[in-house]
């Protein structure tokens, strides 16, 4: 799929069939991810992969709004390593280019996904902490989000979002 295409007829995707996500596929994905540019290009991501039947059906129950995770054969935790970083700032950033890329790359390979939020809902409902313990970060690994993935069992229709009145010409 030719890339701009990709970027303009990506949906998010919720709904998945049984069939499991390849290695090979995880793989090139990861890849995509870790293509992302970050400040300094100081590559703060981590990635957890998760395939594991129950640790996909346990995550509903602290990431309320990933309930698709329990129906998927696949999610990525992408995580920013706070630990040494050059440019501080700019770590969450740096992970939403890779998350973003891996939600492009999912949709050019045949796969629905769909970006579940998790930092910094913490405070709010316990999100980024359940993942830490789900998946035993450890400390100054945050979870930024949590990308559900599989074969799509549902296609949204292409949505054309462009409005020229966001466009402002050197100044506001
Ligand atoms: C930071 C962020 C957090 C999101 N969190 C969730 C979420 O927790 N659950 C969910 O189903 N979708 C989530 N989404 C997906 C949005 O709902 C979706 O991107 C938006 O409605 C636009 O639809 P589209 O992705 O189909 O273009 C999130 C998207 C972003 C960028």
């Amino acid at each position: 799929m030719e890339v701009l295409e990709a970027i303009q007829t990506r949906r998010s995707v919720r709904k998945y069939e049984k069939r499991e996500i390849n290695d090979e596929i995880v793989k090139k994905l990861l890849s995509a991810a870790m293509s992302a540019p970050s400040a300094a290009n100081q590559q703060p991501w981590e990635f957890i992969v998760i395939k594991d039947r129950d640790m996909l059906d346990a995550i509903p129950a602290f990431s309320p709004f990933a309930k698709m995770a329990a129906h998927a054969t696949l999610g990525i935790l992408i995580c920013g390593d706070t630990r040494n970083l050059i440019a501080p700032g700019f770590w969450v950033q740096d992970c939403s280019a890779a998350t973003q890329n891996i939600l492009i790359a999912a949709h050019a390979l045949g796969l629905g996904a769909v970006w579940t939020g998790v930092y910094p809902m913490d405070l709010m409902d316990g999100r980024v902490t359940g993942f830490v313990k789900h998946c035993q970060l450890p400390e100054g690994v945050v979870p930024l989000a949590f990308v559900v993935l599989g074969y799509p069992a549902e296609t949204p229709s292409k949505q054309n979002r462009f409005n020229p009145y966001k466009i402002h010409a050197n100044v506001w």
